[in-house]
């Protein structure tokens, strides 16, 4: 049985990604000049603790019909959020976030009523009993259904009320991302051997194992999301996609002000390890036929926000042990979003453009009504998108 060591790691990390496999779904995506994702509101309140009334709904049907109408506007990915809430979740009269769907298994069950968006699961890769034998598994399976859309969002758990759920105590940050690493070696490891293989690691140890169906496209998609060093370091040896955050909050022109350094950082260091990371960060998007409406559309969400879920929201935000939202300031909570763009479909274009220049190379999608603003991003922004030449 060969250890774990540095050089298997350093193989995983150098291992083909389906972005350099002309025809993967993948490397079809990454023809555009930049990237649309839609976060599926799989928890009831979406991103926005307000109580102004809306479609917006966590359950299967309504995501199922989000994704659907995603595709058909020709968007590029959806996933969704993992959380473990008590009873109340995050309280107020809303009881925020108290339901939620679990991501893994709703994009399974989107697998096989969509064609061509890709679809990425959060899945927390430390609440174990997982061992990386059955992500391994689970997600060739996914990747045979759906032709290679399937991807992996791993997330290590940066709350410490998660872990004590899994009758745990909080990992350490370096040590989740230590772990981290060897998983990915692992998944990475079943996904490209052609033969039976056995290793012995620091925190897992497989003997004889295999996996088949083979990935289409050498492995599924890899995805993280990352604020801090090592979650950007583990960024660039495994994910295709980091999920990141504005360092300086919500507002749009503090995020611009922050980002090129923040993105150009992530650049130089996937360019360190001689790959390519693309890089998503996550608007709530509130636009209107006019700046005046958007504003008075974003204005009515604040006014009828629940207090006590905003107050609880910003506080869990806080207990986290993470970089990712040390930006985040309390009254952003009640609309959402890592930063938020407001303002009509010119407007709304204008950020987008000037997101991709600060060094993003795309935008994972929140709104406030899901249904109907997606359909108004469809018709009024989309076109617009194109004619700037940030669609094809
Ligand atoms: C867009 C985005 C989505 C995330 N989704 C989840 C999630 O669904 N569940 C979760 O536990 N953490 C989630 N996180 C948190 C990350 O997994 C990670 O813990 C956090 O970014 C801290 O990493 P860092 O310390 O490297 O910044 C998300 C982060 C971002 C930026």
């Amino acid at each position: 049985m060969v250890r774990m060591t540095d050089s298997l790691l350093e193989a995983a990390s150098h291992s083909v990604s389906p972005a350099d496999i002309v025809g993967s779904p993948l490397h079809e995506i990454f023809k555009q000049p930049f990237l649309l994702g839609l976060f599926l509101p799989i928890q009831n309140g979406g991103w926005s603790a307000s109580t102004l009334p809306r479609s917006t709904d966590w359950h299967f049907d309504y995501n199922k019909a989000l994704t659907l109408k995603a595709e058909a506007l020709g968007l590029d990915l959806v996933f969704g959020l993992a959380q473990w809430n008590p009873k109340g979740g995050h309280g107020g009269e809303m009881r925020y976030r108290e339901d939620s769907l679990d991501p893994f298994m709703v994009t399974a069950a989107l697998a096989s009523v969509t064609t061509r968006i890709l679809l990425i699961s959060t899945i927390h890769v430390l609440y174990g009993p997982w061992h990386p034998l059955h992500l391994a598994k689970f997600g060739a399976t996914l990747d045979s259904i759906t032709g290679g859309r399937w991807g992996i969002n791993v997330v290590t758990g940066n709350l410490e009320s998660h872990a004590r759920m899994f009758g745990k105590a909080q990992i350490e940050h370096a040590t989740r991302y230590r772990m981290a690493e060897e998983f990915a070696a692992f998944l990475k490891t079943y996904w490209h051997s052609e033969e039976t293989f056995s290793a012995q690691g620091e925190f897992w140890s497989t003997e004889n194992a295999y996996v088949s169906p083979r990935p289409k496209f050498g492995r599924p998609i890899m995805v993280n999301a990352a604020g801090s060093v090592p979650g950007i370091e583990y960024a660039t040896r495994h994910s295709d996609l980091v999920f990141i955050t504005s360092p300086a909050g919500a507002e749009i022109e503090a995020a611009l002000g922050a980002l090129p350094a923040h993105c150009g950082q992530i650049q130089a260091a996937a360019a360190r390890q001689g790959r390519v990371l693309r890089t998503l960060i996550n608007p709530m998007v509130i636009c209107r036929p006019t700046e005046r409406e958007a504003w008075d559309y974003h204005d009515a969400i604040v006014a009828a926000q629940d207090r006590t879920a905003v107050d609880n929201f910003f506080a869990s935000a806080q207990a986290r042990d993470s970089h990712s939202f040390r930006g985040a300031q309390r009254d952003q909570k009640a609309v959402g979003g890592n930063i938020q763009l407001v303002g009509s479909p010119a407007q709304i274009v204008e950020y987008l453009l000037r997101l991709q220049a600060a060094g993003c190379d795309g935008v994972q999608l929140t709104f406030y009504d899901f249904e109907a603003d997606l359909a108004y991003f469809g018709e009024a922004v989309l076109p617009l998108l194109k004619q700037a030449g940030l669609r094809i």
